[in-house]
């Protein structure tokens, strides 16, 4: 890990691969139970298990004072109506917060915090999200790109994956007629594969 301060390129892909200490892949068979349309799932994972989004990260000590930051790739996609998505989390240590800067592509990211609020904010290139502390997160891909955004946040934050596989997202982001729609998730619960 570097112990000088150091830069790395985000706008062009080729670049990316070598700057980063870690690559994620995130296939549909590890989003089990997280799209509402089982039949469509499966349908999807026999054909081929597609990647539904990377994750390129520059990791840090899990220290305060640190910053660990990043590059998450959601590909363009669908399950039945709804939008390939990233998991979601809270952050383990919950007063830690996170700035998503989009650098291509088109989408929200979802959040909501344990009062019950919910929050939708628009990404698009050039635009800033601030995700307060103690609000889960999930980037969606509403557009036919790869949505690409700059995170980062706290090293010591940690994820909490836990939570949103018990409760589910209370709002789901669906496509109807070409618009994404927000509507009430009915089935709450998101256990993870
Ligand atoms: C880190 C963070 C992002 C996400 C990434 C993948 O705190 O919010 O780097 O980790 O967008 O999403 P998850 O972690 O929900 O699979
Ligand atoms: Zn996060």
């Amino acid at each position: 890990m570097r112990s000088r301060p150091y830069g790395y390129p985000i706008l062009s892909l080729q670049d990316q691969l070598s700057s980063f200490d870690n690559h994620i892949e995130r296939r549909l068979s590890s989003l089990c139970n997280k799209f509402s349309d089982e039949k469509a799932f499966q349908t999807l994972l026999v054909s081929g298990d597609p990647i539904i989004y990377e994750v390129y990260e520059s990791c840090r000590p899990e220290a305060a004072g640190e910053l660990a930051s990043g590059l998450s790739i959601v590909h363009p996609g669908r399950v039945g109506q709804e939008y390939f998505m990233t998991k979601g989390h809270y952050h383990k240590v919950r007063d830690t917060a996170e700035v998503y800067y989009c650098i291509q592509g088109k989408g929200v990211l979802l959040m909501e915090n344990e009062s019950g609020d919910t929050a939708v904010e628009e990404l698009h290139p050039g635009r800033v999200v601030y995700v307060t502390p103690r609000w889960a997160h999930r980037s969606i891909n509403t557009g036919g790109q790869d949505l690409v955004t700059f995170f980062v946040y706290p090293a010591n934050a940690g994820h909490d994956y836990a939570t949103i596989d018990a409760t589910g997202f209370r709002k789901r982001l669906l496509d109807h007629d070409g618009v994404p729609t927000i509507v009430d998730n009915h089935q709450r619960s998101e256990c993870s594969g």
